[in-house]
C-alpha cells in the first residue's frame, strides 16, 4: 500500500484568527486531517521578523493554539516552530540554496516593510523579514510535505520553496525534497469587508478583519458597515443575464459560499442578476452565517481554556513527537551537504 500523502500548513501567532484564515486556509487543514498525514504549525520565528513584544509573543502563540484547537484542528498535529529548533538550522542551509534575487522579488517582503515604515515610523527592517520565505521553505520541506494548504497570498512563497527543493536536488546529486503542491480552498482571497480592494489581514488595523471568535453583536455590525457600492441596478448586466459584482459585494456573496449556506447564495444571487437584491438583506444574512459559525467555535474555545494546562502539556508533548520526523530529515541533509558527522 502507498504511504499516505502528507500535508503541513503554519500560522503565524500575530493576535487574533480571522474569517480570512480560517476560509483561506484553516478551514481545509482540519478537512484534510481525514485524509492525510498532517503536521500544523504556530510560526513563533516567523513572528519575530517585525517589531513584537516578547511577552506577547508567547501569549500570542498560546491564544492562536487554542483557536486552531477550538476550529476542530487535532492536538496531536500541531507543534509550536521554537520547540523544533531544526527549523532554523535547515533555513540557515537553505540559505545558501537560495537565490538573493529571488528573495528580492518577494511582493510581501516589500508590502511588508513598506507597512513596517508606515505604522512604526521606523526605517529599521530586520533581515529575518527579508529571509522570511526560505525559513517557510524550512518548515515545509522539514517534513517533506506533499500539500500545503495555504491562501492566494502565499503562492509566490510556495513558488519559492520548489525553487530551493529543486537547486538542493541539484546540487546534492539527489531527488531528496519532493516539490510540493500548493492546495487551495474555494475562497483562496477573502476582502476586507471595510476595503475590499485590499485582503482580509490584521496589519492593515481592526477594521479590516473580522475575528472568529468575535462577539456576535460586533460581528453583525461588521458586516452591516461593509463597504458595497451605489445598487445593483447600477451595474452592468451581461448576455446570459449575470450581473457584473463590485469587489464588496462579491466579497460578501464569497464570505456566504464559505459558510456553506448554498441555498441562500443561490436566493441572493438570483435577486441580485435581477436588480432586486437589498444590500441590508444580503449583509444580515452574511452577518448572521458568520456569528453562527463563530459561536460554536467561541463555546469551544472555553471549554480548551477551561482545561489549559492539561492542554499545554499536549502541545508540548506533540510537538516533541513530531521533532522526531524532523530530526531524520535534518541528519539526511547534514549528511547530503557534507556537514559535520561524528563518524569520522
Ligand atoms: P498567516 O499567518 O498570515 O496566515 C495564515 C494562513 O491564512 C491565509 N490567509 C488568507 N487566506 C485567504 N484570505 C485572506 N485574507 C487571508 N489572510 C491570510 C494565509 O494564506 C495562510 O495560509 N507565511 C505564512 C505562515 C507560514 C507558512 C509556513 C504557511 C510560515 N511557514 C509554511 C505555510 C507553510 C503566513 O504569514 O500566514
Amino acid at each position: 500500500m502507498s504511504e499516505q500523502k502528507r500535508v503541513l500548513s503554519c500560522i503565524q501567532p500575530t493576535g487574533h484568527m480571522h474569517f480570512g484564515n480560517y476560509f483561506g486556509a484553516v478551514k481545509n487543514w482540519v478537512d484534510l486531517q481525514e485524509k492525510y498525514n498532517c503536521v500544523y504549525g504556530v510560526v513563533d520565528y516567523h513572528a519575530m521578523t517585525t517589531l513584537y513584544k516578547p511577552d506577547k509573543l508567547r501569549q500570542a502563540t498560546w491564544e492562536i493554539i487554542f483557536s486552531l484547537l477550538a476550529v476542530g484542528v487535532k492536538a496531536e498535529n500541531l507543534f509550536i516552530q521554537s520547540l523544533i529548533p531544526e527549523h532554523v538550522e535547515l533555513c540557515w542551509i537553505f540559505n545558501c540554496f537560495s537565490s538573493y534575487g529571488q528573495l528580492q522579488r518577494m511582493t510581501q517582503f516589500k508590502d511588508k516593510s513598506n507597512q513596517a515604515k508606515e505604522t512604526t515610523k521606523d526605517t529599521f527592517i530586520s533581515t529575518g523579514l527579508f529571509d522570511y520565505p526560505v525559513l517557510q521553505a524550512a518548515d515545509i520541506l522539514l517534513y517533506h510535505a506533499d500539500f500545503v494548504p495555504v491562501g492566494k497570498d502565499q503562492d509566490q512563497h510556495l513558488e519559492l520553496c520548489r525553487s530551493i527543493a529543486n537547486r538542493f536536488n541539484t546540487q546534492v546529486g539527489k531527488e531528496y525534497f519532493v516539490l510540493p503542491e500548493t492546495l487551495h480552498t474555494e475562497t483562496p482571497k477573502i476582502m476586507s469587508t471595510a476595503d475590499p480592494t485590499r485582503k482580509m489581514s490584521k496589519s492593515a488595523g481592526d477594521k479590516h478583519y473580522i475575528n472568529v471568535f468575535e462577539e456576535q453583536k460586533r460581528i453583525l455590525k461588521q458586516v452591516r458597515s461593509a463597504v458595497t457600492d451605489a445598487g445593483a441596478s447600477t451595474m452592468s448586466v451581461d448576455a446570459n443575464g449575470i450581473r457584473e459584482k463590485s469587489a464588496g459585494v462579491e466579497n460578501l456573496f464569497e464570505l456566504l459560499k464559505a459558510c456553506g449556506k448554498l441555498n441562500a447564495h443561490k436566493d441572493l444571487e438570483t435577486k441580485y442578476n435581477e436588480g432586486n437584491l437589498s444590500y441590508g438583506d444580503l449583509k444580515g444574512t452574511v452577518g448572521e452565517a458568520l456569528a453562527e459559525l463563530s459561536a460554536g467555535f467561541v463555546a469551544r474555545k472555553a471549554e480548551l481554556m477551561a482545561d489549559k494546562k492539561n492542554v499545554k502539556y499536549q502541545i508540548q508533548q506533540s510537538s516533541a513527537e513530531i521533532r522526531v520526523r524532523a530530526k531524520q530529515t535534518l541528519k539526511d541533509v547534514r549528511q547530503l551537504t557534507g556537514l559535520g558527522n561524528l563518524k569520522y
